[in-house]
């Protein structure tokens, strides 16, 4: 589909935001925790053409039709289904005082959506770079980052946090963004597991995504209540040395483990980073292992595809291997030595037919850079 047979005009640009995997540090965004992704160089495109009439039409290449609204006129939920996405940050640049204007859109994608990558966040950031470089209006990429993250929270109505739209934006190639919620800082850690000879294998399950909304928004809830219960303003102030007298002070005991899950998985990151600074990567592999038992057992937000991609990785060699993203269906990721790459993903494809589970697809996932204008 091109941009001429839709709109019957030329663009006069594109911009691409990507998708991403998170290595660790898993629903600690929302506690102002650590995180620790990769942007894919799987991407959302958008080609666009400034129109005068204060309107947006949008065309997108996996759904049929063309939506169209005024600016003007958004409000939170005014357009729904896929296009709430370039909705949303048109709404979101508005109540900023951005002076962006009309345009057409077309949509993109070779980032496969419901795998748990970002589709989502990588929608809203590609609109939103493509809606500002229209009108040749520069604005940091975090906070291009965090108005994206707004236009989900309010006017799609999902709770996330802000890793998807800061990798999205702020990801930059061989490497990890080591990113600070609480600080709003952000480290580029030299992430290249070939020149190891190591490989990262990013392997999704294609595990139907089940309840994911509410049982995200419902882990949310439970970190707010603890922080409430402790007198935090988030988890992350609670330190890892006092995780126990946290713990000790909390009655509940899901939501004790949903605490435990926090604080050992920032530590995790701490940790992670720390030796991939020293270059000991093939011993980060256990903290992936530990953020995976800790997902499953106190976050319970693995389901059994999940549980056995992981255990059949690690059976099968790798070094360490958890899921990554919001859980319930989705990526796992093993670092794997290289030349395990092969073994340890049929291994995953035998087990997933002996458990009449849907066949699993590997990703192509150098670490890839943020979002940019193409053309
Ligand atoms: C989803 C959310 C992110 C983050 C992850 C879990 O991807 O959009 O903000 O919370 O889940 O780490």
């Amino acid at each position: 589909m091109s941009f001429q047979d839709v709109f019957g005009t030329a663009p006069d640009g594109s911009w691409r935001a990507p998708g991403r995997v998170n290595l660790i540090g898993e629903h600690t965004d929302y506690n102002d925790g650590l995180v620790l992704p990769i942007a894919l160089p799987n991407r959302i495109l958008v080609t666009a053409a400034r129109r005068d009439d204060g309107r947006i039409a949008v065309a997108s290449s996996g759904h049929p039709g063309v939506v169209e609204f005024a600016i003007d006129e958004l409000a939170p939920g005014s357009v729904g289904d896929w296009a709430a996405y370039p909705a949303g940050a048109a709404w979101i640049l508005r109540e900023s005082g951005y002076p962006i204007g009309g345009a057409n859109l077309l949509v993109d994608s070779d980032l496969p959506s419901g795998a748990g990558l970002s589709s989502s966040a990588a929608l809203l950031c590609a609109t939103s770079v493509a809606l500002l470089g229209l009108r040749d209006i520069e604005v940091d990429p975090a906070e291009v980052a965090r108005l994206a993250q707004k236009a989900e929270n309010q006017y799609v109505g999902a709770p996330v946090g802000l890793m998807d739209q800061m990798a999205s934006m702020c990801c930059t190639a061989g490497h990890a963004l080591f990113f600070d919620i609480r600080a709003m800082a952000t480290d580029q850690i030299p992430f290249d597991p070939p020149a190891d000879d190591l490989a990262l294998l990013v392997v999704d399950v294609k595990a139907p995504h089940r309840h994911v909304d509410g049982e995200y928004a419902a882990r949310r809830q439970s970190c707010e209540q603890a922080a409430a219960e402790l007198g935090v303003p988030a988890l992350r102030s609670i330190a890892f040395e006092d995780l126990d007298d946290a713990l000790a002070r909390l009655t509940d005991d899901v939501v004790r483990r949903r605490v435990r899950h926090v604080v050992t998985e920032i530590r995790r990151v701490e940790d992670a980073v720390t030796l991939m600074r020293a270059g000991k990567l093939r011993e980060v592999g256990p903290l992936f292992t530990a953020s995976h038992a800790s997902l499953r057992d106190d976050f319970e937000i693995t389901v059994p595809e999940l549980d056995v991609a992981v255990d059949t990785a690690l059976a099968a060699g790798a070094l360490g291997a958890r899921m990554t993203g919001g859980g319930f269906g989705g990526c796992i990721i093993a670092l794997v030595e290289a030349a395990a790459a092969e073994p340890v993903l049929a291994a995953i494809e035998k087990a997933f037919a002996e458990h009449g589970f849907s066949a699993p697809a590997a990703l192509n996932a150098p670490p890839s850079a943020g979002a940019s204008r193409v053309s």
